[in-house]
């Protein structure tokens, strides 16, 4: 049976493109670039090479890019980084109640750390109030997290109108852009990010390296001590080879990404298009513009207690999607996510969701698979209500 991967959110088949790239620092050049003999110098220069690529891709110089191990460590050293750092010009932080567990998680961290944190909220499709962040800043507040696109619905937030708002009252402003980076822009100035979160498995690269963004002259506190690595801002042996394979993955994304967001975002309408034209008790999670190319969120109205079912039964027919909240198949959860509750959903809809997410090895082949075998399912299985 062939099986097609449709949750190109959660992680992305490493291309093969990058594989090729990585596998010299593997046994060839393996030296660490901190040591001073040509082994670690050739691996310091390859790194150097790297972090320049990733730098100019999103507008910024290399000395502002701190390679990290994930988007979650990211994520986790911009928030504490610059709360403990800034402590003394105030506790205040504002996000959005739809960030990625590795921004709420910190957040819920820092205060019980004496913090205070702000959670905007979003409209029905998901989306941000400018005017609500503009009426939450304090004169304590010290940062501003907004995601560039959200990973269960997809939605795009208005980032550079939240960048302007915190550039003009001086308080720093971070982005989460792991779904967005080589998907859609991403730059540094448009938005005055003075933080960026990115990472590699999301954009065809490998697991376990990620990136910061730190705006030169930003005041961030180290989070991990030891021998000074990434400009003494997070130390550890630098991982040659994800970082090679990081910097190829990322100039690769963003070489094919008009050509691949358009041919995406066909297959995407393609499949929004017939799902909501041939079930009526189907409904679009996210906004059904503002929303990344690849991203589908389905509620299906009387099945959303079904929801692991549903997916369960496409993965035995080979089909893998998500359900798109935090649900766990083996752990036995199945908790309400707090994206779908964020835009509305009562807790039974909130339960349920059915996440496609597209990628660059999807075809339209794999399309008019998937929409056979989910009218497979969705016969078997009966809907409580039949419109929404
Ligand atoms: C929006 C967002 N932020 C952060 C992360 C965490 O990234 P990583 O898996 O590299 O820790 C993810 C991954 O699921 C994500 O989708």
């Amino acid at each position: 049976m062939k099986r097609i991967y449709l949750d190109n959110s959660a992680s992305t088949r490493t291309d093969p493109r990058v594989v090729e790239a990585m596998l010299p620092y593997f046994s060839e050049f393996y030296g660490n670039a901190s040591s001073l003999h040509g082994f670690g110098r050739e691996v310091k220069e390859v790194m150097a090479h790297s972090r320049a690529t990733i730098a100019a891709l999103i507008g910024a110089g290399p000395q502002e890019i701190v390679f990290t191990s994930s988007g979650t460590e990211s994520n986790n050293f911009a928030l504490k980084g610059i709360a403990f750092a800034n402590r003394d010009k105030g506790n205040h932080i504002i996000t959005t109640a739809l960030e990625h567990d590795s921004v709420i998680s910190p957040c819920e961290w820092l205060k019980g750390q004496g913090f205070i944190v702000t959670y905007l909220p979003v409209d029905v499709d998901g989306l941000i109030d400018i005017n609500d962040l503009q009426k939450a800043i304090r004169k304590e507040t010290i940062l501003v997290s907004v995601m560039q696109a959200n990973n269960e619905i997809g939605t795009i937030e208005p980032i550079r109108e939240a960048g302007k708002i915190c550039r003009a009252c001086g308080i720093y402003f971070h982005s989460d852009a792991c779904q967005s980076f080589g998907r859609i822009p991403v730059d540094v100035h448009g938005p005055c990010l003075d933080l960026l979160t990115i990472n590699a498995h999301k954009i065809y690269g490998p697991k376990g390296i990620g990136a910061l963004f730190v705006r030169e002259g930003t005041k961030i506190m180290p989070w991990q001590q030891g021998g000074g690595h990434e400009m003494g801002l997070r130390s550890a042996t630098e991982n040659i080879p994800a970082i090679v394979g990081f910097a190829k993955a990322a100039e690769l994304c963003v070489e094919e990404m008009s050509g691949e967001a358009k041919r995406e975002l066909r297959l995407r309408e393609k499949i929004i298009d017939a799902v909501l034209h041939d079930y009526p008790f189907a409904y679009l999670n996210g906004h059904r513009e503002h929303r990344l190319p690849n991203n589908i969120s389905f509620g299906f109205a009387g099945l959303e207690g079904d929801a692991i079912r549903l997916l369960l039964e496409l993965d035995e027919m080979g089909i893998a999607v998500s359900s798109g909240s935090a649900c766990s198949a083996n752990g036995g959860g199945h908790k309400t996510s707090h994206v779908l509750s964020a835009i509305g959903l009562d807790p039974v809809r909130a339960r349920g969701a059915l996440r496609i997410s597209l990628g660059r090895f999807n075809t339209e082949d794999d399309v008019n698979v998937f929409l056979s075998k989910l009218a497979h399912v969705l016969g078997s299985l009966k809907p409580l209500t039949s419109v929404f």
